[in-house]
């Protein structure tokens, strides 16, 4: 990676900059309120192509300039950014072909940013230019950092359906398939009987007047992420001919489903991630550490750039709440304890005009007597104490499966029911495991999972047969598997594997799916522990004789009612959908005690080779039995962790660094630390006490 870490020393403490909105006497009001804050890196430039190029080939640098020398002369680097999210509207006027059009086939307005086709020749030859003329200037000014290429690509014009686009989408069809057969090979194009005779026929997957062929449609989507890294590898090639600084991106990671950052990652030379609280939700915390996880996943485990956060209310979502006491400090020292290297919001001063006026910043309207200011100082102090936690990692014993193209089959249209949802399923597991202590990677299902003890698949409806191949050997070779319902059911053009579903996952699983039963919108059943032993189809394949096996392998009915798994506790639902499994080597753990498939298997267990395969066929939330099911799983695979903490601490674990972070209103006492507090200078000996609401970090 070149330059990595992109600041000589400490974690990086900054935001956005936009000094172009202000006169020049707040540029150096601004300058020493970021040293008052401790703030060492700005994001510069961002949205700066029509006050750079003003006319077309017409360059004028001298406010950039003095803002850099400025940004220097006060010990800011700067984070320069390449303006090409927001081309000027002269651009717009001369390059109609350029405009970007949706589904619908309307072209989209201007007065906006990111109204563009990413597959524009115009656009290319244009963004090329400016950056050039940008990397050509400043490629060795002092205050230089790093570089930024664009902004949050894919996420407002993720796809275009305009002629050019098309023209491209058939080149990179051209380039996958070889000849035409091969595409409707893929696509089963003899259903409905859509066979392609050229790829000239091919159009993008506009609005038909129904269903479209699915393979069309998740063809397109991989194509428009190549066409975004294109405009981004276009960039960085030329930023490349003039400097050597790192450059990067800022991802949307989870929030920006159209763009696979898994193929992503490997275009930067440090991944970087804008993440913003849902504030709807009852506890956006989890969220927030869910985005943090899958961030420094995809960066591959290494540390990993808090790019964009905000100090308080966004302007966006329908009702937009401030923070609440210190919970810009819990949202800042989370990424910090999940691998960021760095603290940056959107954005350093609040804007007087435009669209954004109402988003919090780390200047607010109300200026520096204000709690957001205060706020702000107080947590460049306790960034600049944990300095030493740069470049540490974070090491996990659980991985769960995520994967894009999942995210997108799962979620087109006609699927058996409509609350199949990809990040549903995803955002419950990880609760439960987020409620049990448990740091978790996330991974690609044909990732290497040897260094995790347990892998939870909740939501791999689409996965390929080499994936699968993947899940299996991992459990063969002595990893534990936890699968939830409607996984392992296509291929990656979205054909049905043959056979009883789960195609994929049916031998690793020891199961075979008769028929899917979903449930009605609000219809819930209920699990039981397996009632009858006498069901030879839930039955255990084994020729051991049942009493000389250990008691965890025997059936969950045979054991005293004190050694029964916590799932197994009256009181599990499940909501969403039922199927009438039928075990083929697998146990019953849990059966429906009524709904469509009552008596039936609801949670198998596959002892195979030295791991196990667990499958649940229904959706259980943290507190309806999936926390109970998901410890017991823990349990089996070996998964250490803390016990008897309240279920609303976060405790993560970077390098030497121990986070704990109390997301409840009342103190809580933590046994087992030893260490030097990092925040506080205090002494921890045996055990530490978290304040309501507060953050301690131990060096151990
Ligand atoms: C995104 C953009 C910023 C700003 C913020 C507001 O992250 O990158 O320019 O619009 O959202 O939340």
């Amino acid at each position: 990676m070149p330059g990595y870490p992109v600041l000589p020393e400490g974690l990086a403490y900054g935001g956005d900059y936009n000094p172009e909105q202000w006169p020049e006497q707040v540029w150096r009001e601004d300058v020493r309120l970021m040293r008052e804050a401790g703030v060492n890196l700005v994001t510069v430039g961002v949205f700066n192509w029509g006050l750079i190029e003003p006319q077309e080939g017409e360059y004028d640098f001298s406010r950039l300039d003095r803002i850099l020398d400025l940004l220097h002369s006060a010990g800011v680097y700067a984070d320069l950014a390449t303006p090409t999210s927001s081309p000027p509207t002269w651009f717009r006027r001369r390059y109609p072909g350029s405009r970007l059009v949706d589904r619908e086939g309307h072209v989209l307005g201007g007065g906006s940013r990111h109204s563009f086709c990413p597959s524009s020749p115009d656009y290319a030859a244009a963004s090329e230019r400016v950056v050039a003329a940008l990397a050509a200037r400043y490629a060795g000014h002092p205050a230089l950092a790093m570089w930024h290429v664009h902004n949050e690509y894919g996420w407002a014009n993720s796809h275009c359906y305009c002629p050019a686009s098309a023209e491209a989408f058939r080149a990179w069809l051209r380039d996958r398939y070889g000849d035409v057969g091969a595409l409707n090979a893929a696509w089963g194009t003899t259903f409905w009987g859509l066979i392609y005779g050229a790829f000239e026929e091919v159009d993008p997957p506009a609005t038909a007047p129904v269903g479209l062929l699915t393979g069309l449609q998740l063809d397109f989507m991989r194509f428009s992420v190549d066409a975004h890294i294109a405009c981004f590898r276009r960039e960085r090639e030329t930023i490349r001919r003039f400097s050597d600084l790192p450059v990067t991106t800022n991802f949307m990671i989870p929030n920006c489903k159209p763009m696979d950052y898994w193929r992503w990652a490997a275009e930067v030379d440090v991944v970087a991630n804008d993440h913003y609280l849902d504030s709807a939700r009852a506890d956006p915390h989890i969220e927030l550490a869910m985005a943090a996880d899958l961030t420094r996943s995809v960066a591959g485990g290494r540390p990993w750039m808090l790019m964009e956060h905000s100090t308080g209310a966004v302007n966006w979502q329908p009702r937009n709440l401030a923070k609440r006491p210190g919970e810009m400090r819990r949202n800042t020292l989370a990424h910090v304890a999940r691998g960021s290297d760095s603290a940056m919001f959107f954005q350093w001063r609040a804007s007087r005009y435009g669209a954004e006026k109402f988003h919090s910043a780390m200047v607010p309207h109300a200026g520096t007597d204000s709690q957001i200011w205060r706020d702000v100082v107080a947590l460049g102090a306790d960034l600049g104490r944990l300095a030493g936690v740069r470049g540490a990692r974070v090491a996990a014993e659980v991985a769960v499966v995520w994967d894009w193209e999942s995210y997108w089959a799962l979620e087109l249209e006609w699927r058996p029911s409509a609350d199949l949802r990809f990040r549903e399923r995803i955002e419950a597991y990880y609760e439960a495991l987020w409620r049990e202590h448990v740091t978790v990677d996330f991974v690609h299902p044909s990732a290497d999972l040897s260094p995790y003890r347990l892998v939870v698949a909740p939501s791999s409806y689409l996965l390929g047969e080499a994936p699968a191949k993947n899940l299996h050997r991992y459990v063969e070779a002595g990893g534990h598997l936890l699968v939830s319902y409607f996984s392992g059911i296509v291929d990656e053009n979205d054909t049905i594997h043959p056979g009883p579903y789960p195609g994929a996952l049916r031998e690793v699983l020891g199961v075979a799916v008769e028929e899917f039963h979903p449930l009605r919108e609000h219809e819930t059943v209920a699990l039981r522990p397996p009632k009858s032993l006498g069901l030879g189809s839930s039955r255990p394949e084994s020729s051991q004789p049942e009493s000389s096996r250990p008691e965890s392998s025997r059936p969950e009915s045979s054991r005293p009612e004190s050694s029964r798994p916590e799932s197994s506790k009256p009181g599990a639902t499940g909501r969403i959908w039922s199927e009438r499994v039928r075990p083929a080597g697998a146990r019953t753990v849990q059966e429906f005690a009524d709904g469509p498939d009552a008596g039936h298997p609801a949670v198998t267990r596959h002892d195979l080779g030295a791991g196990s395969g667990w499958y649940v066929s229904t959706a259980m939330d943290a507190e309806s039995g999936l926390r109970d099911l998901v410890a017991e799983v823990l349990d089996h695979a070996g998964v250490s962790r803390p016990r008897g903490l309240p279920d609303t601490l976060e405790l993560v674990r970077r390098g030497d660094h121990l986070f704990l972070i109390n997301h409840a209103d009342a103190p809580v006492t933590v046994d087992g630390v030893t260490g030097a507090g990092v925040l506080d200078d205090a002494a921890y000996g045996g055990s530490a006490t978290v304040p309501a609401g507060g953050v301690v970090v131990v060096r151990t």
